[in-house]
């Protein structure tokens, strides 16, 4: 299965911080945004990533990550010119998916909670259809797309920005798709608002009764950065879970060596390289505890 993330955008609630910048370059606490979404996918057990970003903004996720094999991982890069919608992520990473399955996340998508893991491996291990991620209770799923579910939890509607919800369901930034999607994505047309729409691709899967609906209910958190507020409350957030577990979050060298993605020695040389960070300091006691006890 391969992996897109979407990092492009033009950031406009968080003016004038993302003038020269993209957004999902900024910190959440001590770490890039970006680094949030793509751990999602490695711990979906995804190791072939596409990471489609503006042109102006292309260079700094090269030059953040390179080839990605100090993840264990590999990167290929692609611009999208305009923002113009999600589902074009499929337009342009046609060659990148091929005749795989594909997830996409959204580069300002956070997600965090116990049994985050298997969540993903369910979704990945999925041979047909769709898998969106509904979250709970949201305050304000005017600005999501929303799902309707019936009592057994399957999806009966979508409906993208809806004035008059007819739920609290709110479908997340993250999507697992088969290959069906690059065909169902090139004959997405553009909404009102001139974007192609994910909410139509998933559509899409509805109607062939190919879509499935995870449901994040309690204990689960998804956390929105495109604000002011929202980001600061997301690296709140992330301070206080790594100070408080003494553990980190996102830290992709960790997700890596656990996945058996990187060696030993690579988790050493990422942790020497960021010795002055608690991020590094990390490292270099995974390591330590692994020589007791490695990794099954
Ligand atoms: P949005 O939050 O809808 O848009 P934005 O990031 O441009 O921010 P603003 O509303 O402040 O102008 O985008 C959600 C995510 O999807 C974000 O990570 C950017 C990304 N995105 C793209 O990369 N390409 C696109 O065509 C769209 C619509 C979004």
């Amino acid at each position: 299965m391969k992996g897109i993330v979407l990092a492009g955008g033009s950031g406009t609630r968080l003016h004038p911080a993302t003038l020269s910048i993209n957004k999902q370059l900024l910190p959440v606490y001590d770490k890039p945004m970006i680094y949030y979404p793509v751990s999602v996918l490695m711990l979906a057990g995804i190791r072939d990533i596409l990471i489609i970003s503006s042109p102006e903004h292309l260079g700094n996720y090269q030059r953040l990550f390179g080839t990605g094999e100090q993840f264990g991982l590999t990167f290929s890069y692609a611009v999208q010119p305009r923002p113009e919608g999600l589902a074009q992520a499929f337009i342009i990473g046609r060659d990148f998916v091929g005749a795989d399955d594909v997830a996409l996340i959204l580069g300002d998508n956070l997600f965090f909670g116990a049994g985050m893991g298997e969540m993903l491996e369910r979704a990945a291990a999925r041979k047909a259809g769709a898998t969106v991620f509904a979250a709970y209770h949201v305050e304000n799923p005017q600005a999501y797309g929303v799902v309707t579910l019936d009592r057994a939890g399957r999806p009966l509607r979508l409906v993208e920005k809806p004035s008059e919800p007819e739920s609290t369901w709110a479908v997340t930034g993250l999507y697992f798709y088969d290959n069906q999607v690059l065909d169902i994505a090139a004959d997405v047309k553009p909404s009102p608002r001139g974007e192609l729409e994910i909410t139509s691709v998933n559509e899409a899967y509805l109607e062939r009764g190919q879509l499935h609906v995870e449901r994040m209910s309690r204990g689960y958190a998804w956390l929105d950065t495109g604000t002011h507020d929202s980001l600061l409350e997301a690296s709140e957030f992330v301070r206080t879970i790594q100070h408080r577990q003494g553990l980190q979050v996102a830290c992709l060298e960790e997700i890596a060596y656990l996945q058996g993605f990187i060696g030993r020695e690579q988790l050493v040389a990422r942790g020497e390289l960021f010795a002055k960070t608690n991020y590094g300091q990390n490292l270099l006691r995974l390591a330590r505890e692994h020589d007791a006890a490695p990794p099954a």
